[in-house]
């Protein structure tokens, strides 16, 4: 009787240590990984790291809402983005561009894809691109090697 008394009391103070220790690691994981920005999710900027194609698939999220990426480039608000590396702008059959993208002659290295992510209407005046500006440059690299990937 005693001594399972104790065992639970020993047992109880191990839990509230435990507890402890882990609501107070997150706090200084995230004031020693971020100082000073609240902008990108530290799983993230850890995982741009180490893989940029996992990385930019993560944030290949915000463009999904208007971009297929499966082979065959169906379209939905955005053109299809499969093998869009290397590939001339506004070349997607059956997608209605802009005047403004099919008549840009560009063609999407990396170098142009980086320039239109970072602002597309300064890229290509007159896009209906609307969305999808991406500020880090880190995250456009990680989306711009997740889009490379995407080839047959
Ligand atoms: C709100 C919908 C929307 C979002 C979000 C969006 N896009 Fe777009 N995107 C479009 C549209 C519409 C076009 C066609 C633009 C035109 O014709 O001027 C386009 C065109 C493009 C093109 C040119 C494709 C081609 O065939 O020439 C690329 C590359 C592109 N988007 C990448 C992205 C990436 C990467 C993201 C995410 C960071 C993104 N887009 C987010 C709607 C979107």
């Amino acid at each position: 009787m005693h001594r399972s008394a104790t065992l639970a009391m020993a047992a109880a103070a191990l839990l509230l240590s435990a507890c402890g220790s882990k609501a107070e690691d997150p706090v200084e994981q995230i004031v020693v990984r971020q100082p000073g920005s609240a902008a990108a999710p530290g799983a993230t900027a850890a995982s741009a790291a180490n893989d940029p194609v996992t990385a930019g698939k993560v944030a290949f999220a915000t463009c999904a809402a208007c971009h297929a990426v499966e082979p065959g480039n169906a379209s939905g608000s955005g053109p299809g983005l499969h093998g869009v590396v290397g590939r001339a702008a506004g070349s997607v059959a059956g997608f209605a561009y802009s005047e403004a993208m099919a008549k840009s002659g560009i063609t999407w290295t990396a170098g142009e894809l980086d320039a239109f992510l970072a602002n597309p209407a300064g890229k290509v005046p007159g896009t209906a691109m609307v969305a999808g500006q991406v500020s880090d440059p880190e995250r456009r690299a990680a989306i711009i090697a997740y889009l490379a990937s995407l080839k047959d």
